[in-house]
């Protein structure tokens, strides 16, 4: 069969969803990464690239983990000092993971949230990362056509994550900058009320918190409220925690865990934790991801599930050796937070010296930059093209935030914890010059249309009877006047 044959019938030669674009992935959130990868920004060979900012990955502590595997080759079975243990490790494949593992991992999971609350290593679910975890709780909470509902903007992945393959569909909860995208009350039950109303069954709340994009954390009162809504309906609450240990000022964040232990009338059967060691860690490759479920029927569901998407035991027996040790995971999540806060407060105070504002946040790998003023329309249309320019002329990969449902056009979320110092001077005064132009593009153009209406009123006047002959004469509107070039 030829191919042009084999595409005509290649919705009836594969599955829907082989054939179909459930897949969530044509997205300007997306495309931009395309545009990074085809002319990537390398300061020794490719000064000229694009500087990838799409990217919420975590370099900056990366050293530190690279020093402690170092000091410790026992504890991968690939040295000569690890080997002993290859047999055990490298025929393991019980999809209880690693008992180690799972201490371990409980008690990095608890001290990543400062200390203040613990987690039984009998609730640890593993799973190909976040983006595994999400798909596990989708397929263990909800038929294909129910919804879960979810706050805007969000991490424009979901849509793959949680409803490409199980038929599960994400309804926005609208967020506004007015309220510093707060999620309000009136917002959540609207949502709620329009999925009724269109004869959708809510499952349940999905959300990040802190919040990708957004970098906030949220605070106790919207949580508290949000918790009584789930609780009320007998809907679920799914939390994606995966920046948790990504808070530079800790004493604001507060987990689900905390307010399930503070207030035992919920019922715990309705809660759920996504995690992984892709941000706090900053291992995305390791594939570490996590269930935790308060719903025994949800952890034996998703365990059993987690044959799909088993974490290696190599990486298992490693990472239970690091995390066990309290000394590294103490000094590393604090430096961690202090890096991230440093990197933090020199991007947006460069940013602010070239008058751009983000919103103010205190967690994650991002800030939610605003761009309004740069807008030539306040529509989709106007900040995809803002957007355009900004990854074409500009050669900076951010993300729009209409690839995140924001419903305000103007903001775009900046990743910073990718690159090295030197890097992101570069991206910082790219963004300087950027500015500067466009600033330098709309004076001149307010200057023309300023010139252009003093010109229409002088005209006017002119009709309107004080008729002073020579200016009508023809060498006044002659092709080198600044007249004509003006209202060119
Ligand atoms: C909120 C959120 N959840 C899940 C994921 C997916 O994480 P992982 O790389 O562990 O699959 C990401 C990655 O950016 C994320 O930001």
């Amino acid at each position: 069969m030829g191919y042009q044959s084999m595409r005509g019938n290649s919705s009836q030669l594969l599955s829907r969803i082989a054939a179909g674009d459930g897949h969530g992935e044509n997205s300007s959130y997306f495309d931009g990464w395309k545009a990074y990868d085809s002319n990537p920004f390398n300061p020794s060979s490719n000064l000229g690239g694009v500087i990838q900012m799409g990217l919420a990955e975590n370099l900056l502590c990366l050293d530190m983990i690279k020093d402690w595997i170092k000091e410790h080759p026992e504890a991968s079975i690939c040295t000569e000092q690890g080997l002993t243990d290859f047999e055990a490790v490298a025929n393991f494949q019980d999809y209880h993971g690693l008992p180690a593992f799972r201490q371990a991992l409980a008690k990095f999971m608890g001290k990543a949230r400062g200390g203040k609350v613990k987690f039984d290593p009998d609730r640890i679910v593993m799973s190909g990362g976040g983006t595994g975890a999400q798909e596990t709780l989708a397929f263990c909470l909800a038929n294909p056509g129910d919804a879960f509902l979810v706050p805007t903007p969000y991490y424009p992945a979901f849509d793959r994550d949680f409803c490409w393959r199980t038929g599960v569909r994400l309804l926005p909860i609208n967020c506004y900058s007015s309220d510093n995208f707060k999620l309000t009350k009136a917002e959540l039950e609207l949502a709620y009320e329009n999925a009724q109303r269109d004869n959708i069954t809510v499952k349940g709340v999905l959300m990040t918190n802190p919040s990708n994009p957004l970098g906030t954390t949220m605070d106790r009162d919207t949580f508290k409220t949000l918790l009584s809504f789930v609780n009320q309906k007998r809907i679920h609450l799914i939390c994606d925690e995966i920046f948790s240990g990504s808070v530079f000022n800790q004493s604001e964040f507060l987990s689900v865990c905390e307010l399930l232990e503070e207030e035992p009338s919920y019922d715990r059967n309705l809660f759920h934790i996504a995690y992984s060691l892709s941000k706090d860690m900053g291992l995305p490759g390791f594939r570490v991801g996590v269930i935790y479920s308060y719903n025994d029927a949800v952890v034996r569901c998703a365990r059993r599930m987690s044959s799909f998407g088993l974490v290696s035991s190599q990486t298992q027996h490693l990472l239970a050796h690091m995390l066990s040790d309290d000394d590294f995971t103490s000094e590393y999540l604090a430096e961690n937070k202090r890096r991230l806060h440093k990197r933090h407060g020199e991007f947006t105070s460069g940013l602010e010296k070239l008058g751009i504002k983000c919103l103010p946040s205190t967690a994650g790998l991002f800030v939610w930059m605003d761009l309004r003023q740069f807008l030539k329309e306040s529509t989709e249309n106007g900040e995809l093209e803002l957007w355009r320019v900004i990854i074409n002329d500009v050669k900076l990969n951010v993300s729009p935030g209409s690839s995140f449902r924001c419903t305000e056009p103007g903001w775009f979320r900046v990743c910073f914890a990718n690159m090295d110092d030197a890097t992101m001077h570069i991206a910082l005064r790219r963004i300087g010059d950027f500015a500067d132009k466009l600033k330098e593009d709309t004076t001149q153009m307010q200057n023309k249309k300023r010139f252009n209406k003093k010109l229409r009123l002088s005209f006017c006047r002119l009709n309107d009877g004080a008729i002073v002959p020579h200016l009508m004469s023809p060498h006044l509107l002659s092709p080198r006047s600044p007249l004509v070039k003006a209202s060119n």
